[in-house]
């Protein structure tokens, strides 16, 4: 059950990148701080490709489709959080346009950039939870050891082209990036 600890620091990871992004929307609102466009893009850069593009692929279709057929029960659960797949896509698309407008010059829209975020967030924070607190639960007690054999080579392998290990190697990159750019205290990039 080697996918369960990855998913759960998968989901890390992305909590860090939401809390550091909040981070940084509520010192720009309230403490007065210069947006660093930079690491706002970077980090809605990286939420958007990890999680539609490596995180969601192998829940969608190793997890969740597995645990279909083995506990029918779960079905409506994993079909909703099959549909928050692919809102979290049109709604990560809004908050990108979101920073783009508000990078444009218009200082008006941080208000607007900063609700897109916290929409975001809370939205993701309530997915990873469902995940965590009834996905994973049901998993632990319905899937046979060869799903777990599939779900755990889908999620350490180095071949599968969807979600190898390479991509996640390009991911790294793109969190130590964050984590490089982003002042002090979120990473250790320059502190204005
Ligand atoms: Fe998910
Ligand atoms: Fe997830």
């Amino acid at each position: 059950m080697r996918a369960i600890q990855i998913i759960h620091d998968e989901h890390r990871s992305l909590a860090a990148v939401l809390h550091g992004m909040l981070f940084l929307v509520r010192q720009m609102r309230y403490a007065g701080a210069e947006p660093n466009f930079d690491v706002l893009a970077a980090m809605v850069h990286y939420i958007d490709v990890f999680s539609e593009r490596f995180h969601h692929p192998k829940e969608d279709q190793y997890l969740f489709r597995l645990l279909r057929l083995r506990h029918p029960d779960a079905i409506p659960l994993l079909a909703k959080l099959e549909d928050e797949h692919k809102m979290g896509a049109e709604k990560i698309r809004a908050l990108e346009q979101a920073l783009d407008h508000y990078q444009q010059g218009d200082t008006t829209k941080l208000p607007a950039f900063a609700a897109a975020a916290a929409a975001y967030a809370a939205f993701h924070y309530g997915h990873m939870r469902a995940e965590e607190t009834e996905v994973l639960p049901l998993a632990r007690i319905h899937l046979t050891a060869s799903d777990w054999e599939m779900i755990d080579a889908a999620f350490t392998s180095h071949a599968d082209p969807l979600v190898g290990v390479e991509a996640g190697i390009e991911y790294e990159k793109l969190f130590r990036q964050i984590v490089n750019l982003a002042p002090p205290p979120l990473g250790i990039g320059p502190t204005s």
